[in-house]
């Protein structure tokens, strides 16, 4: 029901539009005064009058229908009561009707790609992968709720002279018994002792890009070297996405793109972009207060800009997307800048639906910034087994007979590292605490699976195993508290609008905390299971849907919600 819009159909101003009466149409500071208000002043220059005779006069002539109780004029803002029998019993017939598990809008005929992720081969997967992963992983999920086709996909770093310096270091000291049995850190350390020793021994260089040629040329040997490094960074970073719930529906690296550029360079030659620049093929960006967008090496070779572009087109062409979003941390500001730029002067009206989504960095608290070069890095799944294990302890304490302990030790301690990255605006850096995201009374996700285990809980001690609503008596839930807990259940599917709209599942992480501490207020002050048949069924009904938005929504967010904890 859109309180907003009714309000706009009853009252009529000569001169102002129902639309304008529509946007002034706001929530009263004061609980007293109702819940919509109408601030008259608004009017005042259009119909030459001061803002209490506007009001005055609204209410004599404005018509009520049996959604609003009363309308009173109050220093020139016109406030609504409505009738809340009625708001409890068509705000909970709504969300009942939507069951317990919410099925997606029907599909609105648009795709969004989200290129999210995007972890680089043979580099540990640490912390800093957290946020792209996370942030990435939730707008996949929200964009299906909302009925597009969402599209995700792991843009691997998978191509460039590194790779040819790492087979060359396997060729050397590699052991396979190693490799099998450490995986991405054996081949992490390989590539370390390739810097080391090349220090000493530059021909080392030289056999690093002999290799890296070889691989550009298509050498089967080496190819397949590089490609078991592929499947085994690919093994381990599967378990973790698997983990935290994430998916992909492609994992076209850069390398995919390997023949696939060549159109767009002889597209840029021919309409006159490419400059040379000290041997490079660049383009001049100037004109745009940016510095040139790299094509083309001295040597030939092509760049991570030049891969971008290819993969734009690519993804325009395959799925003719709406929006094309890139996660990916906001030093990469630059790079997306001047990759969407070309795209513009290339003609692709497109470029326009680019959309680089950046985000802050993560650390940890009292740590230094996680770096890999540095050599500190933090693995992401020593952070999930470390959160986990300590989910595990606190809930061995808070309910020690708890059945399916593992189960969901896991769904906390994972939901709370998730939570964490999905809870602050994207841009924010993030400073890391366990204690802080594990806290069961915090702004965090044990808390919010607290609140559904506490409905869950409630719904079993009151004998309701449905979400229907019978026997109801609605005029129960006309408090201020239960009044509360039913506007903000209906507002789930305005938020996760405004979630897509700004690529910030943030909204939905504030929003399902406020409902959670509504819904605490409600049953500190309210006893759900009394004597009263239709009393006891009317707040039941209000916790079963409560339970069902808190899920719906931890699951927007990656995040598991159990029945019990
Ligand atoms: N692999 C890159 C990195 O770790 C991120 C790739 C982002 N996606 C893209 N299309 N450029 O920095």
């Amino acid at each position: 029901m859109d309180y907003k819009k009714l309000i706009s159909e009853i009252v009529n101003i000569d001169g102002v539009s129902g639309e304008e009466i529509y946007a002034a149409v706001a929530v009263p500071p004061k609980r007293e005064n109702g819940e919509y208000c109408l601030p008259c002043f608004k009017f005042s220059k259009a119909l030459k009058m001061p803002p209490a005779a506007i009001a005055d006069k609204l209410k004599e002539t404005v018509k009520l229908p049996p959604e609003i109780a009363s309308v009173e004029s109050v220093a020139g803002y016109l406030n609504f009561k409505l009738d809340r029998v009625r708001f409890a019993e068509c705000g909970l017939r709504a969300a009942a009707a939507r069951g317990a598990d919410f099925a997606s809008k029907p599909a609105n005929g648009k795709t969004v790609c989200l290129d999210y992720s995007s972890i680089n081969i043979a580099k540990p997967f640490h912390i800093g992968h957290l946020l792209t992963t996370a942030i990435g992983g939730s707008l996949y999920r929200i964009f299906g709720y909302l009925g597009y086709t969402a599209v995700g996909i792991n843009h691997l770093g998978d191509w460039g002279t590194q790779f040819g310096k790492l087979v060359s270091a396997y060729k050397r000291w590699g052991d396979d018994a190693d490799i099998n049995a450490r995986g991405v850190t054996a081949l992490m350390e390989l590539y370390v002792k390739f810097h080391a020793e090349a220090e000493k021994d530059p021909a080392l260089e030289e056999e690093g890009r002999y290799y890296f040629k070889k691989i550009e040329d298509g050498d089967k040997e080496t190819v397949a070297v590089f490609e078991r490094f592929k499947e085994l960074t690919l093994k381990e970073v599967r378990k973790i996405y698997e983990r935290l719930g994430i998916e992909f529906d492609s994992y076209a690296g850069e390398s995919f793109y390997n023949d696939k550029m060549q159109p767009v360079i002889d597209e840029l030659s021919d309409k006159g972009l490419l400059t040379e620049s000290e041997g490079a093929k660049v383009v001049d960006l100037g004109d745009c207060g940016m510095p040139p967008c790299l094509i083309l090496k001295k040597d030939g070779a092509t760049l991570y800009a030049t891969r971008d572009l290819a993969a734009a087109q690519y993804r325009h062409d395959t799925y003719g997307f709406y929006k094309s979003l890139y996660v990916v941390a906001y030093q990469q500001d630059l790079h997306f800048k001047q990759v969407f730029k070309v795209l513009e002067k290339m003609g692709r009206e497109w470029a326009k639906d680019c959309v680089h989504v950046p985000f802050g960095m993560v650390s940890l608290e009292g740590g230094a910034a996680l770096s890999t070069r540095k050599g500190n890095v933090v693995l992401l799944k020593d952070v999930l087994s470390t959160a986990v294990e300590k989910a595990e302890k606190i809930i061995c304490e808070k309910n020690p007979d708890l059945k399916d302990r593992n189960e969901v030790a896991e769904a906390v301690g994972v939901g709370a590292i998730v939570f964490s990255a999905l809870s602050a605006s994207r841009i924010k850096d993030m400073v890391f605490s366990y204690d802080k995201a594990l806290s069961f009374d915090g702004e965090t996700a044990p808390y919010l699976q607290y609140t559904h285990a506490r409905c869950a809980s409630i719904l079993q001690k009151g004998g309701k195993t449905d979400i229907e609503p019978d026997n109801v008596d609605w005029s129960v839930l006309c408090d201020d508290e239960s009044i509360d807990v039913i506007t903000l259940i209906n507002r789930f599917d305005a938020v996760v609008e405004e979630a897509a709209e700004k690529y910030e599942p943030c909204f939905i992480s504030r929003y399902l905390l406020d409902l959670a501490q509504s819904f605490n207020r409600f049953y500190i002050n309210r006893r759900v299971v009394t004597d009263d048949a239709a009393t006891t069924s009317a707040r039941l009904l209000l916790t079963s849907c409560v339970k069902a938005v808190i899920k719906n929504g931890l699951k927007l967010l990656l995040i598991k919600a159990p029945e019990r904890m």
